[in-house]
This record gives structure tokens, sequence and C-alpha cells, in this order.
């Protein structure tokens, strides 16, 4: 919780300012993105604030399972959230940027707190963590505690619904060989960098795991793990349970 705190403050909040602009009427650019293998791309900022129709048919179907009390977790602009509050379930969304957690109110998320997963108490009948859910894990050696920290928040036949990819093809070189290189860490693990308007955040760690990595993690600490559906470009939706 100290180390999520000394995070919190470190940081510019860069990805809220960007929501808060585009919700103010104040959209002129796009985020800027790069990772350690890959270079600089574009986050378009209304992409945030889809509708159902515009999301990927991994959240869509993630959407359509979503049943009972549900905790968005990184709830961005409150995207979900929004959706299933119509559809007349009990969403709660938490997100640890504070200009996100603004905007996702101002577009009518009514339980919306600035608060880190690790800080959740309360326990759900459906747990969200969208657009690469594994990413709030941030290394593959805290996959565990994350996952363990989650069970506890399952109420009796809750469930878990998080994606996320594998990066295996960014490692692709044009002879369609990989260049992991199998001493170093995870590689799924990248060094994400984002920068809005000429200023540059924070660098911060993002996982991206695959398949059976998670599959794995899950039974270690005695979770049901089972692939939903294949995405349309490497990623997939997972249940766990
Ligand atoms: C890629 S964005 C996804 C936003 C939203 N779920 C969507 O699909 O549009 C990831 C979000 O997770 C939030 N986040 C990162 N670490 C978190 C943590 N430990 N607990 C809660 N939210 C976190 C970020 O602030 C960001 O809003």
């Amino acid at each position: 919780m100290q180390y999520l705190f000394a995070t919190l403050l470190m940081t510019k909040d860069l990805f809220g300012k960007a929501l808060l602009d585009y919700q103010n009427g104040n959209y002129t650019e796009d985020i800027i993105t790069s990772t350690n293998i890959s270079d600089e791309d574009e986050l378009p900022i209304p992409y945030l604030f889809r509708g159902f129709k515009d999301m990927p048919k991994l959240e869509q179907k993630a959407l359509q399972l979503s049943k009972g009390q549900v905790l968005d977790v990184g709830c961005g602009a409150g995207s979900h959230s929004l959706f299933l509050q119509e559809k007349g379930l009990d969403v709660h969304a938490i997100d640890i940027s504070k200009g996100a957690v603004s905007v996702a109110k101002a577009r009518g998320v009514l339980q919306v707190n600035q608060k880190g997963i690790l800080d959740e108490k309360n326990t759900y009948d459906t747990i969200l963590l969208l657009m690469n859910g594994t990413g709030i894990f941030q290394e593959l050696s805290q996959v565990s505690k994350y996952l363990s920290h989650l069970k506890t928040l399952l109420k009796p036949g809750g469930q878990i619904l998080i994606d996320s990819s594998d990066i295996a093809y960014m490692y692709e070189d044009e002879d369609g060989g990989l260049w992991i290189d199998t001493n170093a860490n995870y590689y799924g693990e990248l060094d994400y960098y984002l920068s809005y308007k000429g200023e540059e955040e924070s660098p911060m760690t993002w996982l991206y795991l695959d398949f059976n990595t998670l599959y794995t993690a899950c039974k270690s600490v005695g979770l049901e793990c089972e692939k939903i559906m294949d995405g349309e470009h490497f990623d997939y939706l997972a249940k766990l349970s």
C-alpha cells in the first residue's frame, strides 16, 4: 500500500488529464505511448469513451457474462461500468487515476472511487479487468499476490473476467524467428512510456500475460482458469473462479 501511494504521488496522471480534456471538450491530440520493445504509437482518446458497438468482441462478451454486483477495476472513463449500470446491474468502479475517477463520475457512473485494487475490501459476483487487465499486475513476480487478493474479493460462485495478449509475436524478426532472450525477465513484462501534450509520465511497468502462464498462476493460488474466447490478434478473455 505504501508503494502504491508513493507511485500515486510520483505520477503526473497524464492519462487522467487526457480523459478530462476530452470530457471537457479540450481534445486536440492523442496520448503517445511506447515500450522498451516498440516505437511510438498513438492511443486515441475517443477509444477510451467507446460504446458497446465499438468495443472489441472480447469486451462485449465480458459484459454479456457480467452478473450480480460488479467491480470494474481500472475503470478509466467508465465505459464498461456505464453499459452495465444502464442494464440495471449494481456496479462499483475503481481507478488509481484521479482524472479517470472524475470523468467516470461526470459521465454518470454512480459508485466510483479513487482506489488501487489492493486496497479494495468488498466482495463481488463479477470482477472485470479489461483492456489488458493483467497490466495492473505490472510484473510476473506480482501475479500471485494480485490473484490471491482478487480471490478474496469474490462472493461464492463469483467470477473474474480478464483479458490479455500473448505478445510473443512482437519479438518476431523478418524471417519469422523469435528473438526472446530466455535469460531476461518474462517477455510480457514491458517498460511502458506515456506522454501527452508534450509532458512525459514517469515510466511504468505493464504486464501482458499469455494464457498458459495465467492458467498456471491461477492454479497456484487455487483459482480455476478457463479461456472464454480468443480475440483477433493474440488476445483472449479468461474467466477465473
Ligand atoms: C488501459 S486503462 C483501461 C481503462 C478502461 N478499463 C478501459 O477499458 O477503457 C488501465 C486503467 O487501470 C488503471 N489502474 C492502473 N493500475 C491500477 C490499480 N492498481 N488499481 C486500479 N486501477 C489501476 C489506470 O489508471 C487506467 O485507468
